[in-house]
């Protein structure tokens, strides 16, 4: 086998959401920026996010409120010089993609118009009726064509390459030819968003599967805090399509099946607008005591809000509640289940994006900076992906001032080894279902590693993963061409998640405390002398090494959470 001529950049960019492209777009006017993509970057997960993005430009409002609001929602688990840099530049985010052209929902007054979100003491989540994401994504990507990056859409990253204690480059699958790549550069940013997958519940895209954590946690780069997985507390009960937190802002009641408003028993303040992980465990508390429909789902109910307000601020989610469950929420109540859907764990990095290896980035969902902490409030992953963006971006061009362009054989046996072990894998034609082992992970997840967690439970789901994991070296993609293999993609992809849910379902068996989205029923209080920490996970050989690090405090007092 012979290697193709590799491929050159100043940086290479991997994933094109919304944190992919701000960082791009931060170095593309000096610097020759590539992004490579598994998806059309339009199909990036960033534009199913609903309901908003906040950023205190309320009059009333203030940078340090929002940063309160967060560290507090975290359960304190938040860097706080980190949440004080997502906070202060929050407003100057969204200001520039308004100029950029969002089309944000307006007040009367033709000010971008605010709503309240979970665990919020101000309605700051700016938003685009509830398509938020889809509206930041194309105007994002519009600036991202107007510089001129190039894009390889449709690429699969297989490995990132280190050399002389930085990385190097990287090799890719360009899914259309089949072939295998190399590329260099003097920094790689990692963009590739969450690993929601690994759960079978989820409101992420079924591309979201952790690519960029296995990626850096292959070459060396820890994971932080990976047990802290947040369920939004209302998914479409049988698709777990997202229903919007805005559904809540603007007005929507929770009700179990005696009729009962619940929220009262669990957040008398807040009520429904009480932080994600309060409210996903109140629907789950109502469900596992018998209150719930079929015992399954709760009702979400906007009826009292009138068909003009459920048209204008809430149109997706009425298309959605009518296509995947047949109900008109103008006339009835949606069905509504606790569902994956973010990832608050990450790479390792710091409020600047640097990993330990030099030249590696990582931005957005994929990273753990950490602002997010044990639980996001909604609203501040939008926003984490174009504060950050921009934020790391300048990082990568003051790391290039010095950085020399590494020599283009660094990665050559790095290609080499891939092709022939994808080459392995296409010859492979019989023997264990990716499917299979698929779904066997995601309904394990599911139920071990749930809302509600157990040690007898996560110690099982440890066993049956690791069995999983076993299982898929005898894993078959089922036909050998190369052209468009999206079965070889789905395989290599199920790698990459079969690790990471081993690091979740480790991190929450050690973490013997309660805090924010992780709840131990055997540990049902936080923690702080043992606990109030960062776990950090390192591949070495084929174990996994756990340790702590301690947590960034700042001017707020760590204290007990009550809404
Ligand atoms: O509920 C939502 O619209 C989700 C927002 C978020 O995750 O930030």
């Amino acid at each position: 086998m012979t290697c193709l001529p590799v491929k050159k950049h100043d940086v290479l960019v991997v994933g094109a959401g919304l944190a992919g492209l701000r960082t791009a777009i931060e170095l593309a006017d000096k610097h020759d920026v590539a992004i490579l993509t598994k998806v059309h970057p339009l199909r990036s997960h960033s534009v199913a996010a609903q309901g908003g993005i906040n950023a205190a430009i309320g009059e009333d409002d203030s940078w340090e409120s929002h940063a309160f609001d967060t560290v507090k929602g975290s359960d304190y688990l938040a860097d706080q010089d980190a949440v004080d840099l997502l906070t202060q530049e929050a407003p100057h985010a969204v200001i520039e993609s308004e100029q950029w052209g969002t089309a944000f929902s307006r007040t009367a007054e033709g000010r971008i118009a605010q709503r309240p979100f979970g665990g919020a003491a101000f309605p700051r989540t700016c938003y685009a009726a509830d398509r938020t994401g889809h509206n930041l994504l194309h105007t994002t990507f519009e600036q991202a064509l107007r510089m001129g990056i190039t894009f390889y859409n449709e690429w699969f990253v297989t490995s990132l390459v280190r050399s002389k204690g930085r990385v190097c480059g990287l090799t890719a699958l360009d899914i259309a030819s089949g072939e295998v790549h190399g590329f260099v550069a003097r920094a790689v940013v990692l963009a590739t968003g969450g690993f929601g997958r690994v759960y079978a519940r989820s409101t992420n895209a079924l591309i979201n599967t952790g690519d960029g954590c296995a990626l850096a946690m292959r070459v060396g780069v820890p994971l932080k805090d990976m047990e802290f997985i947040q369920f939004h507390p209302t998914t479409l009960y049988g698709s777990s399509i997202l229903i919007t937190e805005g559904a809540r802002g603007e007005g929507g009641y929770l009700v179990n099946s005696e009729g009962q408003r619940f929220m009262d028993k669990y957040a008398p303040d807040k009520m429904e607008l009480a932080p994600r992980d309060i409210v996903a465990r109140a629907i789950q508390t109502e469900i596992n005591e018998g209150r719930g429909f079929d015992g399954e789902y709760v009702h979400l109910d906007l009826r009292h809000l009138g068909k003009e307000k459920i048209l204008k601020r809430l149109p997706g989610i009425r298309e959605i509640s009518m296509h995947f469950a047949n109900t008109d929420p103008v006339d009835e109540p949606i069905p509504i289940q606790p569902g994956q859907h973010y990832s608050m764990g990450g790479i390792h990095s710091n409020k600047h994006g640097e990993t330990p290896l030099p030249g590696l980035y990582a931005v957005g969902e994929n990273s753990c900076m950490s602002v997010h902490g044990a639980n996001r409030l909604g609203g501040n992953s939008l926003l984490e992906t174009l504060v950050f963006g921009q934020i790391v971006g300048q990082k990568v061009s003051e790391y290039l001032v010095d950085a020399e362009a590494p020599d283009t054989t660094c990665v050559e046996d790095e290609e080499f080894s891939v092709r022939e072990r994808l080459q392995k894998l296409l010859l492979n034609e019989s023997g264990e279902s990716v499917a299979r082992i698929r779904e066997d992970m995601g309904r394990t997840m599911d139920r071990l590693v749930g809302v509600y967690r157990v040690q007898t439970e996560l110690e099982e789901a440890l066993r049956r993963i690791r069995v999983l994991r076993s299982r898929f070296h005898e894993v078959a993609v089922g036909h050998g061409q190369r052209l468009f293999n999206f079965a070889l993609i789905r395989a290599l992809e199920l790698e990459n998640m079969l690790l990471l849910a081993e690091v979740i379902a480790m991190g929450a068996l050690m973490r013997r405390e309660s805090r924010g989205a992780h709840w131990r029923t055997d540990y049902p209080k936080r923690d702080d002398s043992g606990f109030l920490k960062h776990s950090l996970f390192t591949l070495v050989d084929d174990w996994i090494k756990t340790e702590y690090v301690e947590v960034s405090l700042g001017r707020f007092e760590v204290k007990e959470r009550k809404y």
